[in-house]
């Protein structure tokens, strides 16, 4: 069976209006509207007369192949109801970089130009991107602007604390469009697992021989960190316990790093009761060594060193077999027999759903193909990357949770 996933995937269909104010941040506006047009947005960018000292309308022009206003008076909108027009079908305003003007204007419903009056005759959600000076963004006239915003129901996405243009160091720089493109997308996201505690395993382990070496494989955590991802976009609270792995933490996530599996396992049975959702994702390695050497091994003279292994605590199969256990879904990469050994898998480890894939698949092309694996029989994923596989993968749990 093909699943027919009905997903609202990343930002495909959406529309947009961009709205940029006078800020130092205006230039890395322009990248926010590419990762934003990138993920499958439509952009209408509009510019405060501020803003276009910073960056030109041409280039948000080019980015977006949309013409961009900035004047209330522009008679290219033929009725001049520009600020009527522009965000009618729009579903949400964005304003980056949000000057402390803009938010200062907007909680008082001031609108003397295009972009405030705008958006105060809009009918979607407004989310906000505060850039600006420390000392501004402390001040007690901005912070009452914001809890009055915030109040109106208005998104404040940041700021970010750090370097600043002026030199100083502090709060109000306005987040990276990464992280902006990330907020965006979670907002938009369905809200299917609101309300769930879900925690993961991601990445490998690392199991010490001696302080300098140990047993390790080539799990990458991507697929893991994707799941983490599109659960917390989903609505769930999140808890990632992750092998070593060189990636970001995954907005409102809580990571918690650790090397062996023995200290994964403990990590998770610490949390795993207060937990509706269990995935483990982490290639655990099934052995680690029965003593690890507090000194560095020496080539032994003439002979091989003698390493005894013992082997890891299974997670999954002992989280599945608790009372109260949570939800629990394990993953299967298999290098043949993919069917036979991931429902094999699946019932010893007495789980509702197993995630198996072929690994030659997994590796080379930057799609991935999963089959699902549950009572009802299994479900094939079509080809997708790995975040594509991950929302759908978190829609067939709340759909499966759905019907316990
Ligand atoms: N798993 C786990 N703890 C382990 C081993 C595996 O939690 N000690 C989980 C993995 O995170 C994955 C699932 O069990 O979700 C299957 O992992 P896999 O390594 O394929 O299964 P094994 O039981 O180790 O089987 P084998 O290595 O024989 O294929």
């Amino acid at each position: 069976m093909e699943l027919n996933v009905g997903l609202n995937l990343d930002l495909t269909g959406k529309h947009i209006v961009l709205g940029v104010s006078g800020g130092v941040a205006a230039y890395k506006a322009a990248t926010l509207l590419r990762r934003l047009t990138g993920a499958g947005a439509t952009v209408q960018v509009v510019m405060t007369a501020a803003a276009t000292r910073f960056v030109t309308p041409v280039t948000f022009q080019a980015l977006s192949g949309k013409p961009v206003f900035v004047d209330m008076w522009d008679d290219r909108i033929a009725d001049n109801m520009a600020h009527i027009e522009l965000s009618r079908g729009a579903d949400a305003i964005l304003v980056a970089p949000a000057t402390a003007d803009f938010l200062a204007k907007t909680a008082q419903g001031q609108a003397d130009d295009l972009l405030s009056t705008l958006v105060l005759a809009r009918d979607c959600p407004l989310l906000v991107a505060p850039a600006m000076n420390r000392q501004m963004w402390e001040n007690p006239a901005t912070c009452r602007n914001v809890a009055l915003l915030r109040r109106d129901g208005v998104i404040c996405l940041g700021p970010d604390a750090g370097m600043q243009a002026c030199g100083e160091e502090g709060c109000g720089r306005m987040l990276e469009p990464e992280a902006l493109l990330e907020s965006v997308i979670n907002f938009f996201a369905p809200k299917h697992l609101a309300g769930k505690k879900l925690l993961l395993t991601a990445g490998p382990t690392f199991e010490a021989i001696d302080p300098v070496r140990g047993i390790t494989n080539l799990s990458s955590g991507r697929m893991g960190y994707a799941v983490a991802r599109a659960a917390r976009q989903a609505g769930a609270e999140v808890t990632l316990i992750s092998g070593p792995v060189a990636l970001p933490v995954p907005q409102d996530v809580t990571r918690v790093s650790v090397q062996s599996a023995l200290e994964m396992y403990a990590e998770v049975m610490r949390r795993v009761k207060e937990t509706d959702i269990f995935i483990a994702v982490a290639a655990v390695a099934d052995y680690r060594a029965e003593c690890v050497s507090p000194q560095k091994l020496k080539k032994a003279a003439g002979g091989l060193p003698e390493i005894r292994f013992v082997e890891n605590p299974d997670i999954l199969a002992k989280v599945a077999a608790l009372p109260n256990a949570p939800f629990c879904v394990g993953f299967a990469a298999e290098s043949e027999n993919l069917e036979t050994y991931a429902q094999q898998k699946r019932e010893r480890k007495k789980i509702p759903l197993m995630v198996g894939n072929l690994i030659q698949e997994a590796f080379g092309g930057a799609d991935n193909r999963v089959i699902l694996f549950d009572d009802a029989g299994s479900h094939p994923l079509p080809a997708a990357g790995k975040s594509q596989i991950a929302r759908q993968l978190i829609e067939h749990i709340a759909h499966l949770m759905e019907k316990k």
